[in-house]
């Protein structure tokens, strides 16, 4: 059995998830939708497509895909979501799942309703090193987790050329720090009931006029007893060679383990800059695209036709979500939070 597969949004990661679909034998990619037009020669020459949509809504009743990868901008995913659903199609949808509490919990009630498969592409769980530690931890190696720590920064140019189209609209939380809590909350085996955060708003205000944060610091209280602190800032010079600066680490009562992957193991000098190739999360070894993120997509090819459920399901997406609207309230107005239940529908 072959699944038929469709894109909606063919920037950086769409075009990533084209490039891993490849390499499953049971899936095709038959068609992708893409708001900006102008992209479409190039994007069909690269896929082998005969022509991309504009609007998504019109491919999905076009081509009646099996499942589709939903890659828009972070504030863009529940229509196309939701809209798949409707349709009765699988979604595999990119992180964070949506950037609205609400939203999210109307997801997660759909998923429930329909029996459908989502995964959100929390793909870091994907990562060996993450893999071994949540291993370790549920194997009962450092007893009850207690403390955790995350950071995960970015050079400017994150936010003010990779991602220049929309970043103003979103937040290193949103970006970064959403993979950090999933793995936390995946780590603990446990949910944040109370959260504060404090975010400063400087330099991409000065230099750029955007209203966006530069970071933010937050830390999170989970349901049983655990803490763990969540950084995330956009704002390094562009000379950091790391992208992201990335570290983490808990505490256990028998026990620490920790994961610096800043430097993804590869160091590099040349006459112009100092540098750390990335290869870990998504790289090309001879003809297949290997590490995290394909292992991620294909996984949810495999639950699909396997009838299981995925390793990330939208509660877990929406966990993550409500702790992060939590903690740009909590930074906004400058109070702790409590996090809603899922199931309250709200705020
Ligand atoms: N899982 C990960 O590790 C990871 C890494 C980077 C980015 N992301 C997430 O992936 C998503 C996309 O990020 P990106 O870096 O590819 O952004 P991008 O700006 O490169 O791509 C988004 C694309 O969606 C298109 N688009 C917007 N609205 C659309 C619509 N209604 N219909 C069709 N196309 C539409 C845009 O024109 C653009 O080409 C974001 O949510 C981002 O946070 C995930």
């Amino acid at each position: 059995m072959q699944l038929k597969a469709n894109i909606v949004g063919m920037g950086i990661m769409g075009s990533a998830v084209a490039r891993s679909l490849k390499n499953h034998p049971q899936v095709r990619l038959t068609a992708v939708a893409e708001s900006n037009a102008e992209r479409h020669a190039s994007i069909c020459a690269e896929f082998g497509l005969e022509s991309a949509y504009t609007d998504y809504i019109e491919m999905l009743d076009v081509e009646k895909p099996e499942v589709v990868f939903v890659a828009t901008p972070d504030w863009a995913h529940f229509a196309p979501v939701m809209a798949a659903f409707e349709r009765g199609i699988h979604v595999y949808v990119e992180k964070p799942m949506t950037t609205d509490v609400v939203e999210a919990a109307q997801i997660v009630k759909k998923v429930a309703e329909t029996g459908l498969k989502l995964q959100v592409s929390y793909n870091h769980r994907w990562l060996a090193p993450y893999h071994a530690v949540w291993e370790q931890i549920s194997g009962g190696k450092i007893g009850r987790p207690l403390i955790g720590y995350a950071r995960k920064n970015n050079p400017i140019s994150v936010p003010t050329k990779m991602l220049a189209a929309w970043a103003k609209d979103s937040s290193p939380l949103w970006f970064q720090s959403s993979h950090d809590i999933d793995l936390m909350c995946w780590w603990f085996d446990d949910v944040p009931v109370e959260v504060t955060c404090r975010g400063v708003k400087s330099v991409l205000k000065e230099r750029f006029g955007w209203d966006t944060y530069d970071g933010l610091q937050g830390q999170v209280r989970f349901q049983k007893g655990g803490i763990a602190t969540f950084e995330a800032a956009w704002v390094y010079p562009e000379t950091h060679p790391a992208l992201p600066d990335s570290f983490m680490s808990v505490i256990g009562e028998r026990g620490h383990l920790q994961v610096d992957r800043k430097d993804e193991a590869v160091e590099m000098s040349t006459d112009d800059r100092f540098s750390w190739p990335r290869s870990l999360l998504n790289y090309k070894v001879f003809e297949r695209w290997v590490g995290a993120f394909p292992s991620c997509i294909h996984s949810f090819i495999d639950a699909v036709l396997e009838d299981r459920e995925p390793h990330v399901t939208a509660r877990d997406g929406w966990v993550v979500t409500a702790t992060i609207d939590a903690m740009h309230r909590s930074a906004d107005e400058g109070v702790t939070v409590m996090l809603p239940a899922l199931g309250s529908g709200g705020k």
